[in-house]
């Protein structure tokens, strides 16, 4: 997916090694490495210690940006609700006994897929923004601060950054559920805190080919495509699922293909 916002790296030249880590992840990105004394970017991608960070340059008041599993409501979760009847896990079809395969085609900051694979699942995340995909891969290389989630990545988790379309038409392997959250109407409430989803709207846009991607998703499930909405938004493409699964501020549309 391309960048829309003009983004660049920021180094620390006090901290050597930050500093080819970056240029490196410039390379990779394909993203200029900023100068202080250039022009000013819409974004800088920085180390804040092992954390990568986006930050609003214009902005300087705007929370930066990043993925993390070991703090705040994500990894509250972890610890206190592993419920296997949460909406989220009915919705990937979890049971007793037993964890289906999922492909999350759409890994954002990655907090659904870690709940599913915290519960037992294997998953595999495809992201399509190279920036989120950074953040994304930055938030689990700092999890081997924690050896309990750590394990969870190392044995389920599988991160790729590529377009899921193209993914689900050109794979051989099958999941059992396709687990699918493109972004809302920008109307839409989100569960994503207000700040983080102005900017990956402003990052990644608003997803309109939703309706390819649920329709190779249904090419590809062997069981089932499970897709996150608002509460009061529209199924994706008008398609009628098979079964609904409420939660607190968003729905899970079931299609079942088997
Ligand atoms: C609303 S966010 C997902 C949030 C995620 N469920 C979470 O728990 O953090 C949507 C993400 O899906 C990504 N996305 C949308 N369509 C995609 C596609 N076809 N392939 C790969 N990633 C896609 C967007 O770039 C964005 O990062």
């Amino acid at each position: 997916m391309d960048i829309k916002p003009q983004i660049g790296i920021r180094t620390d030249p006090s901290n050597p090694e930050n500093a080819s880590y970056l240029i490196r992840l410039a390379e990779c990105l394909n993203l200029p490495v900023a100068d202080p004394s250039g022009p000013e970017f819409s974004y800088v991608l920085a180390l804040q210690g092992s954390r990568l960070e986006l930050r609003k340059q214009a902005d300087p008041k705007t929370a930066p940006l990043s993925a993390d599993f070991l703090s705040g409501a994500v990894y509250y979760r972890f610890l206190h609700d592993r419920r296997i009847n949460q909406p989220l896990a009915k919705a990937a079809g979890i049971k007793s006994g037993y964890r289906p395969t999922v492909l999350d085609g759409t890994a954002g900051f990655g907090e659904d897929a870690f709940v599913l694979a915290s519960l037992g699942c294997r998953v595999t995340m495809i992201e399509r923004s190279k920036v989120i995909w950074a953040l994304l891969t930055n938030a689990i290389y700092r999890c081997s601060e924690n050896d309990r989630v750590k394990r969870i990545f190392d044995q389920r988790v599988t991160l790729k950054l590529a377009d899921t379309i193209d993914y689900l038409r050109s794979t051989e392997i099958s999941y059992d559920t396709v687990f699918l959250d493109p972004m809302y109407p920008s109307s839409a409430k989100s569960p994503l805190n207000k700040q983080k989803m102005r900017i990956l709207r402003d990052l990644v846009g608003d997803d309109p080919d939703g309706s390819e991607l649920l329709a190779a998703a249904l090419k590809r499930a062997t069981k089932r495509v499970a897709v996150k909405r608002p509460a009061r938004a529209g199924s994706l493409d008008d398609r009628e699922p098979s079964f609904v699964i409420k939660a607190k501020s968003s729905r899970y549309d079931i299609y079942l293909v088997s």
